[in-house]
């Protein structure tokens, strides 16, 4: 049995390492979490598990990625697409910069190619995870063919389809690049010439201060005028400025 005190060890390694926060009413899905691995590692006694996650760096990484949650679809929230599109339309062949910025599997970003190429736009994405498994499936570009029905019919061009799975065209693959980022510890290197970022229901993670900084960073990597996406269901009870709100949880970088 996990005991409260390796929970807690846990759970600051957990900080130390990612910045996540696990408060005391999401401990219980900490230990889910690590009942799920121990399975996954069956040769292993909830002991030597515990000992591995905190003193192994590979080990610890493969557990991270069972805390993580990569629920995602294609076309999720599917109105930011669209306003995407109507900003893009405007900037006409100019290249236009995107970050998917908690990307899991690569639904949203393989999203964005889908109706980026259907304007026959002129574009780049860079996507990240801090989850290195999802993004393993996500540069695949293979996924399950009970998630085709995701996919409005129009943009089912954009894929081949398989006895058992689909795999998104070469074209759209060859427009996103791959990254492992931590929203929290977010990489100086990047550079301040984006037009949009999806940030989308990553934030569940995040304590207030984080979101906070995090979307600040996020500000400071965006053209005027660029613009942020968070889940529809995120909303930041706070002024950040220079960012103006204007609904649909679409935040715009002011000149
Ligand atoms: C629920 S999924 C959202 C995927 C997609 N943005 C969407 O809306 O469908 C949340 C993703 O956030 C990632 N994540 C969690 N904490 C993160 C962090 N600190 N930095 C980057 N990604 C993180 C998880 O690995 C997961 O893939």
């Amino acid at each position: 049995m996990l005991s409260d005190w390796q929970i807690k060890k846990i759970s600051e390694k957990v900080l130390r390492e990612t910045g996540i926060v696990i408060t005391e009413d999401r401990s219980s899905v900490l230990k889910n979490k690590f009942y799920k691995f121990l399975k996954a590692k069956s040769n292993l006694d909830v002991s030597t598990c515990f000992s591995l996650i905190l003193e192994n760096d590979e080990i610890f990484r493969e557990f991270l990625d069972y805390l993580t949650i990569n629920h995602t679809l294609f076309f999720r929230e599917q109105i930011h697409f669209f306003d995407l599109a109507e900003r893009v339309k405007l900037k006409g062949q100019k290249k236009v910069k995107i970050w998917s910025a908690a990307c899991s599997i690569g639904a949203e970003p393989y999203t964005i190619c889908m109706v980026l190429e259907d304007l026959k736009a002129n574009y780049k994405i860079l996507a990240t995870d801090i989850d290195r498994s999802a993004l393993e499936t996500a540069k695949s570009a293979k996924y399950p063919l009970n998630m085709l029905d995701q996919i409005p019919k129009t943009y089912r061009k954009y894929v081949n389809i398989y006895d058992d799975h689909f795999e998104i065209n070469q074209v759209l693959k060859e427009k996103v690049i791959f990254e492992t980022i931590n929203l929290i510890h977010i990489p100086d290197n990047l550079k301040p010439e984006l037009d949009a970022i999806f940030c989308r229901n990553v934030f569940i993670y995040f304590n207030f201060e984080q979101k906070i900084a995090c979307l600040e960073h996020l500000k400071e990597l965006l053209l005027p005028g660029g613009v942020i996406y968070l889940g529809l269901s995120e909303f930041i009870p706070s002024h950040i400025p220079g960012l103006k709100f204007i609904g649909k949880s679409i935040y715009i970088r002011e000149a």
